[in-house]
This record gives C-alpha cells, sequence and structure tokens, in this order.
C-alpha cells in the first residue's frame, strides 16, 4: 500500500448496469492506464463478492496535488462521464481533501450555496425557536449537508450530453440531456422521455432529480442542461419547481452540443418560489 495515512486514497462503490460490465471493464482499464502515464497515482477494481455486479475502485494518489490534476484533466473527466452512463458511482472514503489548505475553496464553494430551506430554514437564519443557551453555537448552514467531498470539479455539462442522446423525443425530435451533480460529487444523468399522450412526457431535469431521489440522494449542487440549440434551453416551469424543491438554489449551467450557453442560479430563474416554509 503506497500510504496508509488515509489522505491519499479515493474509494468509489461503482454499480454496473447489467450487460455493461465488459465496457466498465475497459473504461477502468483505460482509467488506470492514464493513472500511471500521468503519474497520478494508480487505481484498482475490486470486485464485490457477493454482488457480480458491484465493484469498488480503490485510487491510490501520489499525492493531494496529482488528484486535483486527476480530477481537472479533459481525458479523465471524458472517461469518467462515460462511465457515469453506465455505472452509478457512490464515493465513500475521500482522504485527498483532509487537512488540504485547497479545502477552503470548498468552505467558499459552500458559503456561496443556499441553506436547505426545508429543514429549518428560519429558525436558522434567525436562530429563533430554541430556548436560550441552547442555540447552536456554529452556523449550521456550514454543516454537512451541504459537503460538497470531492477533489475538482466533474464535466457535468460532457455528462449532460451523452445523456441527451438516450432522450426518446419520438413527437418533438426536441432532445434534452441533464446531469445532476450530488453534494458527495456523484453524478446523476436524464434525458426527456416523450409518450403518446404527449402530457405525460417528462423532461430531462425531472428524470435526473427523480432518478437521484430514488438512490438516496438528497444534497444537490449543480445540473448541467444540453439541447442542440442555438439559443440556450433553460429548465420548463415544473422542472423549475422540482429542482427548487429538492434541489434548492442549485448552480444552473446551461449548454448546447458545441459550447456553453450560460450560467444561472434557481432563486433567479424561480422568484417568489412556492415551497414548504409556506405550508
Ligand atoms: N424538455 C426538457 O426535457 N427539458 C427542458 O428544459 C425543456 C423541454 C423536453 C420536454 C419535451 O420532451 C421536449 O423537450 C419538447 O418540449
Amino acid at each position: 500500500m503506497p500510504s496508509s495515512d488515509g489522505r491519499r486514497l479515493t474509494v468509489s462503490v461503482v454499480d454496473v448496469a447489467e450487460g455493461h460490465e465488459s465496457e466498465v471493464q475497459a473504461l477502468s482499464t483505460h482509467f488506470e492506464a492514464i493513472l500511471i502515464r500521468k503519474e497520478y497515482g494508480r487505481a484498482e477494481m475490486i470486485r464485490d463478492e457477493a454482488s457480480t455486479l458491484r465493484y469498488y475502485a480503490v485510487l491510490y494518489w501520489i499525492d493531494a496535488a496529482a488528484a486535483e490534476r486527476c480530477y481537472r484533466d479533459p481525458e479523465v473527466q471524458a472517461l469518467t462521464a462515460k462511465l457515469y452512463q453506465v455505472a452509478r458511482v457512490t464515493h465513500v472514503v475521500n482522504g485527498v481533501r483532509r487537512g488540504d489548505p485547497s479545502r477552503l475553496l470548498l468552505d467558499d464553494r459552500r458559503a456561496r450555496i443556499e441553506p436547505d430551506r426545508r429543514t429549518g430554514f428560519d429558525r436558522r437564519i434567525k436562530d429563533v425557536g430554541r430556548p436560550d443557551g441552547d442555540r447552536r453555537k456554529r452556523d449550521r448552514r456550514l454543516g454537512p449537508r451541504r459537503v460538497r467531498d470531492r477533489a475538482g470539479d466533474v464535466d457535468l455539462v460532457a455528462a449532460a450530453r451523452r445523456a441527451r442522446e438516450n432522450a426518446d423525443a419520438a413527437f418533438s425530435h426536441f432532445k434534452v440531456g441533464a446531469a445532476l451533480e450530488t453534494g458527495d460529487g456523484s453524478v446523476i444523468t436524464g434525458c426527456n422521455i416523450e409518450n403518446a399522450t404527449y402530457g405525460l412526457t417528462i423532461c430531462a431535469e425531472r428524470v435526473a432529480m427523480f432518478k437521484a431521489l430514488s438512490e438516496g440522494h438528497r444534497v444537490f449542487t449543480r445540473i448541467a442542461i444540453v439541447a442542440d440549440t442555438e439559443s440556450p434551453t433553460p429548465p420548463c416551469g415544473a422542472c423549475r419547481q422540482i429542482l427548487w424543491e429538492f434541489g434548492g438554489n442549485l448552480e444552473i449551467e446551461l449548454a448546447n452540443l458545441k459550447e456553453p450557453k450560460g450560467k444561472h442560479h434557481l432563486k433567479n430563474l424561480l422568484p417568489l418560489p412556492f415551497d414548504a416554509r409556506l405550508l
């Protein structure tokens, strides 16, 4: 083991979609080769003895900076985007950031993220609702629900572009892809699925959000939305409501197949929202 201090090891659970085992094997072999060639570290895929579709990806980083470079590497991001199409990746250990000064970046990011409106938002803001002497010592808005425990940003737009290829838009021929980033750095994608009754059509953004919720994710940081249009394709009203309800003031990255088309914050796209605070 190159390191036992717990600071250079990343472990992820990789649940492979049935029928895609060899694809994941090929991706991980490719990934392992990149890690060695570019001197980021080395990787190992360990199969779960109890489940043929579950692997543990163990990454041994040379050091924290190498991990950072690796996560920012476009070649790695392209591979990761492919992996997210055929596997669900849950990060279980990410020691890279521990004790790392670049963690300040994380705190800065957290500070910019809105508190969770659905669990005690007002009480936290106004510091009311608790007897004197029983107030929280720290600002819970910087608490664990919004931690983004991952070294480097994933290319969400690339993931959304790939997800878009799966869109079922037989009626409108308007394909949309979405990629939602969760608090632990996982990426959950979605595409629009149309229906002959039209009204049962569901947008890419809601597919991504419902998939994520059904997998147990509850903390979200960003969503990328991709369509093949010159002008940006923002989320429809229904999706804004759902994204707000479960994701809060998400960062929204719009893009087409070639280039970015702007970044927004959801609260600006959904002013005066209705939500659980009003019930
Ligand atoms: N659509 C989305 O998936 N997301 C959006 O942000 C806008 C619209 C889908 C719904 C429908 O399948 C098609 O695009 C045309 O409205």
